[in-house]
């Protein structure tokens, strides 16, 4: 009877009459739903959903409580998709001087991404190297996960974070994060570099294993934690222990992720102490090497200096005594290679209905990525037309266009990466009224249709000052215009990814899905510039008392300095504010991947429970 209202007729009902209605309507799947709704993105579905009916759309109710996301619509559409129009990416004869002042700038970013990512690479230095393989007979972190994963195609989150900060340089933040695949499942992976300080947790570790944690949460990711840490690095304990997103919310976190069935693994592969033996006591299944790995609130040193006892530390916290006598962990392992394959056998108990093996027919662009070089814009006036770094980086370079004629300074349309169907939403200039409103319109298009988005983000510098009021007018309905595009990107509940192909400056940024818009995955090209405003469009500093806004010449100096110094790309994803720098010719691989490592949720029997599993 419900269904057969027409639409005219429920648009006339009252709010009230309407969620009442909906109570009586929906009693079913609320209670099915009602447990795992409580984590976020299921809850933007449902109210998502809410509000289709309100908007007199009670047939898609019930369809869009599901992730269909990533529905394959290669197997529905197949041929058809090679009819979207074709990008003419060529590059304009009158655009080459700036495609070569592009190309020498990301060539510098490369070499310093380059040397970079050699001295992380080599973690705590090679004493510290020597010290954890032949003192303490370990395998290196990579060579951990080499032995744990399927290959060596994972996705590492963030190697830069860690670099450089007021307290030190921490390689990786002493933790390596990502996503691999282990039997066939996309798993988050958090492993210590034990080289760096004894494995031991800097505020920035905490931040980059919290976000390692809420990647999983928000896509659904089992996680397997290889744990080597000493806990808490003790000169920073005010910055790691009390606050809400400090050290205990790893903890926390990890009841959260097994009450709503993600499930979370351990392997003590070293000295665990303190926070280090929470980690692996609350997962949901552990195992512990012999010999290398022991857990203890507080280590022989500390009971010597209790009690005056000599205790070895394997008789106080060894793989036996936890195995045996204190059932913290649940398998022994006699090295790290039966502890991995033990960890590979756990993970074939979890139940996981993998997804079908498909293999996604696509085409390569029409125009090499390695012209994206030049394309990335050395600053946002070094910017070229935003099609060209599209049809480099979209399956066969076809784009079907949405609103072509209609505020053109952004970009929006549906293409494909490597098989997957992507909308598009990509600056082309200033965040205009015209712009904010197609965004808007094309974001909640594709929330509507269920297919995930993909924002290339390249936002103005600066606002431009109204010199008239007509002009202040146009400003304040761009200001409403841009607030209706955040609220459509804030509440899209579709999974989306952010790549920052030039600038990531001010409030555009939000709109084009920055970090607070929590993008499933966001990352950044090495020339990238991220800040409020940009050093180069600052003309004056005024300080108090200085009326006439000239300006002091020093102290302007110092900020343009300090704000140059700031908005470098390897500043930002130092302090964790992405998910790392990627090559601009690398960016088609990983935005694939990352669409593919969405995909696995589809999969998961998404529910929650309202326990989580807890160790006796
Ligand atoms: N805070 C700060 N620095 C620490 C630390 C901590 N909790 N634990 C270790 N370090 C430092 C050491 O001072 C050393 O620094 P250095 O290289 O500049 O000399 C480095 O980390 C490596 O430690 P080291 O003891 O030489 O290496 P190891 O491999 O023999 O042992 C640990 C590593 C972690 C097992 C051992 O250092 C340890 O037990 N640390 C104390 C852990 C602890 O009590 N934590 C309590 C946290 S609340």
């Amino acid at each position: 009877m419900w269904n057969n209202i027409t639409a005219c007729s429920l648009w006339r009902l009252s709010p009230s009459f309407m969620s009442s209605r909906i109570q009586i309507l929906t009693p079913l799947f609320i209670r099915n739903y009602k447990d795992f709704c409580k984590d976020r993105q299921t809850i933007w579905t449902l109210q998502n959903s809410l509000c289709q009916v309100m908007k007199k759309t009670v047939p898609t109710l019930k369809c869009n409580m599901f992730p269909h996301c990533f529905a394959s619509n290669k197997a529905r559409y197949g041929q058809y998709t090679k009819t979207f129009p074709v990008l003419d990416g060529s590059i304009p004869s009158v655009c080459e001087h700036v495609f070569e002042e592009n190309l020498r700038n990301s060539e510098a970013c490369i070499q310093r991404y380059s040397e970079l990512l050699c001295k992380v690479s080599k973690g705590g230095g090679e004493n510290a190297i020597l010290r954890h393989t032949q003192r303490n007979k370990k395998l290196l972190v990579r060579e951990r996960l080499k032995m744990l994963l399927d290959d060596e195609t994972f996705l590492e989150l963030s190697p830069f974070a860690g670099f450089d900060l007021p307290y030190g340089n921490v390689p990786a933040a002493g933790c390596l994060t990502g996503i691999g695949k282990i039997c066939g499942v996309w798993c988050v992976f958090m492993a210590n570099d034990a080289t760096v300080k004894g494995g031991t947790i800097y505020p920035i570790s905490v931040k980059k294993q919290l976000r390692a944690q809420h990647i999983a949460i928000q896509n659904r990711l089992l996680s397997v934690y290889l744990v080597d840490s000493g806990g808490a690095f003790l000169p920073l304990q005010a910055e790691l222990f009390p606050d809400q997103s400090h050290g205990g919310r790893v903890f926390y976190n990890e009841a959260i992720m097994s009450a709503m069935k993600i499930p979370q693994v351990a392997v003590v592969c070293g000295s665990c102490t303190a926070g280090g033996a929470y980690l692996p006591t609350m997962a949901e299944e552990t195992v512990i090497v012999d010999k290398i790995g022991s857990m203890f609130l507080a280590g022989p040193p500390l009971v010597k200096a209790a009690t005056g006892e000599d205790i070895s530390p394997e008789d106080l916290g060894g793989a036996s005594m936890h195995s045996k006598v204190s059932g913290c962990v649940d398998h022994f392992a006699s090295s790290e290679k039966e502890a991995f394959e033990c960890v590979r056998n756990i993970i074939l108990t979890l139940n996981y209905e993998l997804p079908p093996e498909e293999t996604l027919e696509y085409d390569d662009p029409l125009y090499s990525a390695e012209e994206l070089l030049g394309l990335a814009p050395r600053g946002y006036n070094y910017t070229l037309h935003i099609k060209l770094i599209l049809s480099r980086l979209i399956d066969g370079s076809r784009f079907q266009e949405f609103k072509a004629e209609y505020g053109t300074t952004l970009v929006t349309g549906f293409a494909h990466m490597e098989g997957h169907l992507v909308g598009i939403v990509a600056n082309n200039g200033e965040l205009t009224h015209d712009a904010s409103l197609k965004g808007s319109h094309f974001v909640q298009l594709c929330s509507q249709r269920s297919i995930p988005l993909l924002f290339l983000q390249n936002t103005a510098p600066h606002a431009s000052e109204p010199t008239s009021l007509s002009q202040a007018e146009d400003h304040t309905n761009r200001l409403k215009a841009q607030a209706s595009m955040m609220a459509a990107v804030a509440c899209a509940a579709v999974p989306k990814i952010t790549l920052v192909i030039g600038g990531c400056f001010g409030n555009e940024s939000y709109a084009m899905c920055g970090r607070s818009f929590d993008p499933n995955f966001l990352f950044l090209w090495p020339n990238a510039r991220v800040a409020l405003v940009d050093s180069r469009h600052i003309s004056t500093f005024p300080q108090p008392g200085d009326d006439d806004c000239t300006g002091d010449d020093s102290g302007l100096k110092y900020l343009k300095e300090k704000l140059d110094e700031e908005s470098s790309a390897f500043h930002s994803s130092a302090r964790l504010w992405d998910d790392g720098i990627i090559l601009p010719q690398n960016s088609r691989k990983v935005i694939a991947q990352c669409l593919t490592i969405m995909k696995q949720q589809k999969y998961q029997i998404a529910s929650r429970q309202q326990y989580p599993v807890i160790r006796m």
